[in-house]
């Protein structure tokens, strides 16, 4: 900026880029997205593999670390995260202090940032050794610190994790556990959630991570800038786009009235919601696998009419002129609202639902720019558009 300036009152040049559109943040290796083509690799593994052959603590792993554990090191980490998925009593206690009505993705917000005051060493994030160890934990307590916000919610008992489970066992455990016997997942269940998980692991520089970054690079601890994570997500643009597909499907209710929504749609009444998307200008390679996930949740749990009506509805605007031509195409979030729906998750579960996954992308997010030698605190400047050297008035003569 400063080389670009020539004289002192002249401001210099900088791009104006709201939104940041067109502008990088910084330099990743973790994900890539090519969204005219319709691909997602986080490592450079495309997701449809990783989606079919792993599972969502493996792929963790390798957001984290960078490269596939071998046997002995995916024993080692699903041994680390399953041991510390308990959270210090007191959260337990600070859950209770929420309203009886509190908005489950509200409480993960505070619970997560709270995380940081019960580990006196949480911003020594200089320690490799201390950092890892962040690193573990908020994998491992988020679902246990979601599944209080969401028994809160409902005034039930909270449920202490079960290492016994696997990591989306365990989680559907501390949810619906209902007696003192043993919670067993059925398999299936568990498999599509974990699937949900991977899809959602990380997606390079969106809103939340970004925030992880931007507040990550004032060097606080890894709960904090979490937590901001959790508060960009908790956004209806960002982690609520699946509940606005239920209510539409809801409101469209029949087979016979997808064709006159869909016109209503062309003519800029409103939006398809769960269509169209920043960066994939194809069918987000997310939604295929979800679909898929889909018929074999609905085989667990029996079919609901609203994915007769997603199907048609796709079907039409996938030959329709007006969505072919703006390279609309099915999102993340047009089947995954039913899947959450029918393992029996409320709305106000969604955006948790999203943030216990997308954790390890964060983190991995946020390890990355620690390390990153480039990477500066985050302070974007701005074009000044305010008044100039105003003479203060005194308040009588105003
Ligand atoms: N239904 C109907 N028309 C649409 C839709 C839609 N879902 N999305 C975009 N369009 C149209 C716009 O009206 C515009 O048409 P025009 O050129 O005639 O004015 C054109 O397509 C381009 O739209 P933009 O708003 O410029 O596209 P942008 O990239 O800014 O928006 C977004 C992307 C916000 C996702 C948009 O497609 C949308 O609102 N979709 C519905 C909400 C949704 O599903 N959000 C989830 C996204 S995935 C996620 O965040 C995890």
């Amino acid at each position: 900026l400063r080389q670009i300036k020539v004289n002192d009152d002249d401001f210099g040049m900088m791009t104006y880029d709201p939104a940041f559109m067109n502008t990088a943040s910084c330099r990743s290796s973790i994900t890539y997205i090519d969204g005219d083509k319709g691909i997602l690799e986080y490592r450079g593994y495309p997701i449809e593999q990783l989606a079919e052959k792993s599972t969502y603590l493996e792929v963790a792993y390798l957001l984290i670390h960078g490269e596939l554990p071998n046997q002995k090191q995916l024993d080692e980490w699903t041994y680390q995260i399953t041991t510390h998925t308990f959270v210090h009593e007191n959260l337990k206690q600070f859950c209770e202090g929420f309203r009886y009505d509190a908005h489950p993705m509200g409480m993960l917000l505070a619970t997560t940032g709270a995380l940081s005051t019960f580990y006196p060493d949480a911003n020594k994030i200089d320690d490799p050794e201390i950092r890892y160890s962040h690193v573990v934990r908020l994998i491992a307590k988020m679902p246990t610190l979601a599944a209080f916000a969401y028994r809160h919610a409902r005034g039930m008992p909270y449920v202490y994790p079960d290492n016994d489970l696997n990591y989306p066992g365990n989680f559907l455990g501390m949810l619906f556990k209902m007696t003192e016997l043993k919670y067993q997942p059925d398999p299936r269940i568990e498999r599509a959630l974990d699937i949900l998980f991977i899809l959602h692991a990380d997606h390079e520089q969106n809103c939340s991570t970004s925030a992880v970054r931007a507040v990550g690079s004032s060097q606080v601890d890894p709960y904090s800038a979490v937590a901001a994570g959790v508060a960009a997500l908790y956004g209806p643009l960002h982690g609520g786009a699946n509940e606005a597909v239920l209510r539409m499907l809801r409101r469209i209710g029949t087979l016979e009235n997808v064709p006159a929504f869909v016109e209503g749609v062309k003519n800029g009444n409103e939006r398809l919601m769960g269509f169209g998307h920043r960066v994939y200008k194809n069918y987000d390679p997310r939604a295929k696998i979800i679909k898929k996930a889909c018929e074999d949740v609905f085989e667990v749990t029996g079919t609901s009419p609203l994915l007769d009506i997603a199907v048609e509805l796709e079907k039409i605007a996938l030959e329709d002129e007006y969505f072919v031509s703006r390279k609309l195409y099915p999102n993340v979030d047009f089947y995954s609202g039913l899947i959450y729906e029918a393992l029996g998750m409320p709305v106000d579960m969604f955006p948790v639902l999203f943030a216990i996954p997308r954790t390890s992308g964060w983190i991995a997010q946020w390890l990355e720019m620690t390390q990153d030698k480039e990477q500066k605190i985050a302070r974007p400047r701005q074009i000044y558009t305010g008044g100039r050297t105003l003479d203060y008035v005194p308040i009588g003569d105003r």
